[in-house]
């Protein structure tokens, strides 16, 4: 086996004891959270990142699959702003996607509320220069796995556009199971779309 897949298959589970030059997006414990994968690593984000963020956000191909929230032009201000909210999340959240250089990307998971607490809503982005290498895929397994076994979630859904298809792939590559076509759900700029609703399950702990 390919030793950077053999070191991701043992190590892919979260890690809080990593390494806390990085930032503070720390568990309750205050320990630093990595989880680490092929490419490099899934971990917190730290004020340092806000240039590599802007750099690869600004991109109108990401803000056009995603919510309003998420802005084209993608501005240094943006990604300092997004950065100390995802800092102040405990336990971590929005977890950055980094190579061994620079933040390439974003994934989190919104956890709902009240009778929804055990679920949450799957969200993911990736740098252009980076698309087409399986990356987001093994991503998502990564924080799937996070979410059912530290954060104690039972379901996580993401409802990528009608007109997301690479998005859609993803989620199945990553084992989500489509459960239906939510019509005229979104509109986003100026086009009235369908969502895809997509979700993975997990079965409580007896
Ligand atoms: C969608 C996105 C997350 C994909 O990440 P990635 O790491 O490049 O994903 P992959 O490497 O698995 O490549 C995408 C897959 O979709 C497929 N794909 C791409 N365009 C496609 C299309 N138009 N129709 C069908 N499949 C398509 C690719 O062939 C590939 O599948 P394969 O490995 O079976 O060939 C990334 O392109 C991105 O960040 N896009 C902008 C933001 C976004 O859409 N976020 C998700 C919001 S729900």
């Amino acid at each position: 086996m390919d030793d950077r897949l053999d070191m991701a298959n043992k190590t892919a589970k979260p890690d809080f004891a990593g390494d806390r030059r990085v930032g503070r997006n720390e568990d309750i414990k205050g320990r630093f959270l990595v989880i680490k994968t092929t490419f490099g690593c899934l971990r917190g984000y730290a004020l340092a990142d806000g240039e590599s963020l802007t750099k690869y956000a600004n991109n109108p191909k990401i803000a056009g699959n995603l919510r309003d929230g998420f802005p084209y032009p993608y501005t240094r201000e943006n990604a300092l702003e997004f950065i100390s909210i995802a800092m102040s999340k405990t336990p971590p959240t929005l977890l950055a996607i980094a190579n061994d250089r620079e933040v390439i990307g974003g994934i989190g998971l919104m956890v709902k509320t009240d009778v929804h607490r055990l679920t949450a809503e799957l969200g993911y982005w990736l740098g252009e220069p980076f698309w087409g290498m399986g990356i987001v895929p093994e991503a998502v397994r990564a924080i799937v796995n996070y979410g059912f076994e530290s954060l104690g979630l039972l379901r996580i859904s993401a409802e990528p556009y009608s007109s997301n298809p690479a998005s859609c792939r993803v989620l199945e590559k990553a084992g989500f199971v489509f459960e239906g076509r939510q019509k005229n759900n979104v509109i986003k700029n100026g086009k009235i779309l369908d969502s895809m609703m997509f979700a993975i399950t997990c079965e409580p702990k007896a």
